[in-house]
């Protein structure tokens, strides 16, 4: 664990780029907000409701099960708002920030299903909450990507006939072993945390933010407001991501070979 700091703005942003200029490995995690810039809404902002609904009740197997219709009506939503949308300043900063380190010492995990990362040329991706281009049989299990193609209301797969469901995890699911083990992999090697626009209320996602302290690793935190992760963080930085990430990786990329503090 590393003693709290109280820095200006402007002190804190230069404490983190030589952070993680000190940096051997580094990974990220992000939410909904490093896509609110690119018109996408966050989970949890102003009432939080989606036609009335929290998205604890449309995101959940049971939910499906009862109104297949309904949760196909919320995906679809969003299945439209991802076509029409582009990575924004802070995607493209992060997809810099692996050109920096090089991917295999750099890990974007995400709990976003918006696919903006790779859009922005992320490379070593872990989507802990699946894609919302790509959907599952309930009958055969087959997985395909339809990418943003518009789905009926209540889509049937073409191989068996059965209806297809959103291929992204909901509450109540676990996530993908073999994603969530190489996320825990990247945390446990990383000396430089990033958690940026995430409210870090979902677990496990949350909970690589604690791994990451136990591991001894900076966590800095990005975001517009404190958050359940600010007082788990070494550092907040806030703002918008879209501005704060550009400029964090110009002033990391202005202190080439730094290897202190
Ligand atoms: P939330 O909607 O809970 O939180 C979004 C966070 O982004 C908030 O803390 C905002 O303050 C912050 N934010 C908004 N705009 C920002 C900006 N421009 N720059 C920086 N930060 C900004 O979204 P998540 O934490 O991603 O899960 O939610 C986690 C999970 O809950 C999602 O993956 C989804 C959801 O329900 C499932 O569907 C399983």
């Amino acid at each position: 664990m590393h003693p709290p700091v109280d820095d200006s703005p402007i002190d804190a942003l230069d404490r983190a780029a030589r952070w993680l200029a000190a940096a051997r490995s580094v990974a990220v995690l992000t939410g909904a907000g490093v896509s609110a810039e690119s018109g996408l809404a966050t989970f949890r902002a102003a009432d939080g409701l989606w036609e009335g609904h929290r998205v604890e009740d449309v995101a959940t197997p049971e939910a499906f099960e009862r109104d297949p219709a309904l949760v196909w009506n919320f995906y679809n939503a969003r299945r439209a708002s991802i076509a029409a949308a582009g990575p924004n300043a802070g995607h493209l900063a992060l997809a810099a920030l692996e050109n920096h380190f090089g991917s295999d010492r750099f890990a974007l995990i995400t709990q976003n299903v918006d696919g903006l990362h790779a859009a922005a040329g992320s490379r070593h991706i872990l989507e802990l909450h699946g894609n919302l281009r790509t959907v599952r049989c309930t009958g055969c299990g087959i997985v395909t990507d339809r990418g943003v193609e518009a789905l009926p209301e209540l889509p049937r797969c073409d191989a068996c006939g059965e209806l297809l469901r959103p291929a992204v995890v909901w509450f109540h699911e676990p996530l993908p072993e073999d994603v969530w083990y190489e996320a825990s992999m990247a945390v446990r090697d990383c000396n430089c945390f990033l958690v940026v626009g995430t409210s870090a209320v979902v677990y496990p996602a949350a909970g690589l933010i604690e791994r990451a302290r136990a591991w001894d690793a900076r966590v800095i935190e990005i975001n517009l407001a404190a958050t359940e992760a600010s007082h788990r963080a070494d550092l907040s930085l806030f703002g918008p991501s879209g501005q704060i990430l550009p400029e964090l990786v110009r002033q990391l990329e202005s202190k080439p070979g730094e290897r202190s503090e």
